[in-house]
This record gives C-alpha cells, sequence and structure tokens, in this order.
C-alpha cells in the first residue's frame, strides 16, 4: 500500500545513531511514498500531550552525524503507567493510553514507527494489540535486546570506552597506578566485555560472571610479580561480587521513572582494593558520554538500514514487528516476543572465552571457569 502519513517517535534513553533512522524513515517515506512524516515529540509524552512537528528531507539534512535524537526522548513516560509527583511529593500514577491512541487516531497516521529499548518496544506491542498500526526499530547502547544481532548505539559505546581505556594505559602505566573504569550495560556486561577486550584490559568484571575479591587482588599482585605494576580494570555497572548484589545509586520505588539506577561500583571496588595493594587505585566513571556524541559509521549503517526496511515493512502492512539484524539481513521480528526478555552474555560465549585465553581476568578462579 501507498503510504500517505507516518509517524515516529524516540524513546527511552539516547544513544548515537537515531538520527540516522530518523533520516533514513524521513527520506524512504518521502522518496519512496511521498508521504508526509510527523515527528512525535519527546517520546509517547507527544502522543499524549499532542507535541509533534513536520520531517521533510531539508530539517533531516546534516543530522546522520549528529548524536541525541532531534524529536526529543524521555525515558519517564509510561503512556500505561504514567508517574506524576503530585503537590506532596508523592508518585501518582495515571493510565494515559487511551488519550495517546485518541491522539494518535487525530494525526491520521498510517503507521507509528517506535524506536526505543526493551520497555519502550513492549510500550509499542501494547498498542498494537490495542489496534494501532506500530512498527519497532530496536535501540540501545547495552546491547541487551532479544530478537536482533545488534541494536545501533552499542558500536559507539564500545569505541567511546575503548578510547578511554586506550587513554587510561598510558596514564596508569606513567604513574604504576590501578586504573578502574565503570561502565554502562545495566544488566549485560557487552560494552564492558568487548571494550575491555578490544581496550587491552587487565581485569573485565562483568554482570554475568560473578566476581571475587581476592581474585581480582591476585591478578594485581600477579601482574606487579611479573614487572607490570600498574592494571587496567573495567567494571560494568551491575557487576556484584559472588555472593553479594549488585550496588545502586537510587532505588526504582524512589524514581519517577520507576527503574533502578546503577552506579557507584567502581568507587565501591576502588575502596575495597585500595586496602589490599601498596599501589594508588583510581576510578573514572564514564557514565552519559557512552550514550552522547557522533556514532560510528557501523550506527550510521544499521540505523539507515533498520528505517529504510521499517518503510517497506509499513507499506506491506506488516505490523506488530520490530525490524532487527539477522547478519547480513534485515528481517522482521513480532514484537510479543520481546516481552521482558533481557539478553545477557552466555557463561560458554566464545567472547568470555578469548578474553580469558588471552589471560584477561574476569575475577573467577580458574577451576571456576
Ligand atoms: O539503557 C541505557 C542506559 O544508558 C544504561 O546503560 C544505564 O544504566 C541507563 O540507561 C542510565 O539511565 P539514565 O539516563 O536514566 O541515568
Amino acid at each position: 500500500m501507498a503510504l500517505k502519513r507516518v509517524g515516529i517517535l524516540t524513546g527511552g534513553g539516547d544513544c548515537s545513531g537515531l538520527n540516522a533512522v530518523i533520516r533514513a524513515v524521513t527520506r524512504s517515506a518521502i522518496i519512496q511514498h511521498n508521504a508526509t512524516v510527523i515527528g512525535i515529540e519527546d517520546g509517547f509524552d507527544g502522543l499524549i500531550f499532542n507535541k509533534h512537528l513536520e520531517l521533510t528531507v531539508r530539517n533531516t539534512r546534516d543530522i546522520l552525524p549528529l548524536g541525541g535524537t532531534i524529536i526529543g526522548t524521555t525515558n519517564k513516560g509510561h503512556p500505561f503507567e504514567y508517574r506524576e509527583r503530585d503537590e506532596h511529593g508523592n508518585i501518582q500514577v495515571h493510565d494515559y493510553s487511551k488519550k495517546a491512541a485518541e491522539n494518535f487516531k487525530r494525526m491520521m497516521l498510517d503507521c507509528l514507527f517506535v524506536v526505543g529499548g526493551d520497555g519502550t518496544l513492549q510500550i509499542a506491542n501494547r498498542f498494537y494489540e490495542m489496534g494501532l498500526p506500530v512498527i519497532g526499530i530496536p535501540k540501545t547502547i547495552d546491547n541487551d535486546l532479544e530478537g536482533t544481532d545488534y541494536s545501533f548505539g552499542f558500536h559507539t559505546a564500545v569505541q567511546i570506552a575503548c578510547d578511554a581505556l586506550d587513554r587510561l594505559q598510558t596514564t596508569g602505566r606513567s604513574h604504576d597506578r590501578v586504573m578502574i573504569l565503570e561502565l554502562m550495560g545495566r544488566d549485560s556486561g557487552w560494552i564492558a566485555l568487548e571494550s575491555g577486550i578490544s581496550g587491552g584490559a587487565h581485569i573485565i568484571l562483568i554482570p554475568e560472571v560473578p566476581y571475587r575479591l581476592d581474585k581480582v587482588i591476585e591478578k594485581i599482585r600477579l601482574r606487579e610479580a611479573g614487572g607490570s605494576p600498574y592494571t587496567i580494570i573495567v567494571v560494568a555497572e551491575a557487576a556484584c561480587e559472588a555472593g553479594g548484589k549488585e550496588i545502586t545509586s537510587e532505588k526504582a520505588s524512589e524514581r519517577l521513572q520507576g527503574v533502578k539506577q546503577y552506579g557507584g561500583v567502581g568507587n565501591y571496588l576502588t575502596e575495597k582494593i585500595k586496602n589490599e595493594i601498596h599501589q594508588e587505585v583510581r576510578c573514572t566513571v564514564l557514565g552519559h558520554t557512552q550514550r552522547g556524541g557522533t556514532p560510528v559509521s557501523f550506527d550510521r549503517i544499521l540505523g539507515t538500514r533498520f528505517g529504510a526496511f521499517a518503510i517497506k515493512a509499513a507499506a506491506e502492512g506488516k505490523f506488530g514487528n520490530m525490524v532487527a539484524l539477522d547478519t547480513p539481513n534485515i528481517v522482521l521480528t513480532p514484537l510479543s516476543t520481546l516481552a521482558g526478555l533481557v539478553r545477557k552474555i552466555p557463561p560458554s560465549d566464545q567472547l568470555i572465552e578469548s578474553a580469558e585465553a588471552v589471560g584477561i581476568s574476569l575475577g573467577r578462579g580458574a577451576k571456576e571457569g
């Protein structure tokens, strides 16, 4: 079918490559179908509160290398469980889904493209089940989405972390220090593992492999005994000690978006390690720099392919699906199959095997490995 009017929104945390998708959806819709493209602003908030703008070839020009999203995003506005603070500071939950669906109909859109991670795509599926013609486009730096080999944003985050490690290597070596780099990734250690391998880390701690502090200390001492009195440690934000719990800076119940905020494990480790060794221990928390700035070419290409394929799928009426990378092809996968699934690194993954084969410690004993 020919598309006349399509809408696109970006939800959840931003990442590099979102603008490549927006540009590809806009250009494909206009070039292939002469359609009007509506950018819904600030994620589902734009649908609830009717905030949108027209996207054209002209106003999406030059955005391919641009980080962030030109139509805005939020990780707070869940339309089915919208959390707002009342005048007493208490969180109140409202269901705005009908309001959002009514606004969608008023906009007279043939399709809504929802670009987001697992939370956003689950919301997209609920709207599809309410009868809205929805197509999902996967994004996350965490690479934790089932159903696609990669989401865009991940490779950029890995490159940023790898660059940081290259810098920590030289200063760490010059001062004979233990340098700890805390990275994002939520419950998955993909960013930590891939950047740790590419950045030459000596110890990589990920949520999938609980670490032992004595093994971390042992590795630092072994390196010193072998003539390398400096050590580079990468720690994923949700990594935890065997038998321990991950470290969060804010609990879900205290946050408006209702999901816990990780952070703090780098400083926690610094304090623990400091007491055991004589070298200085320093911690760098890379934080949101992993989500910002220019996307690497892989993410621009993937974003462009996702956007163009999403338009093709919409024209064929294949709603309720997400575009996905099944290397080397872009395919469709039902949104319903994603529900609540988090892709973690399998313990027997070849990446882990390669890391340990080249002498990187994951903070566990050889027998456990
Ligand atoms: O999911 C992407 C991500 O960047 C995670 O890696 C991180 O834990 C989280 O978002 C941070 O979210 P916020 O921007 O709300 O602090």
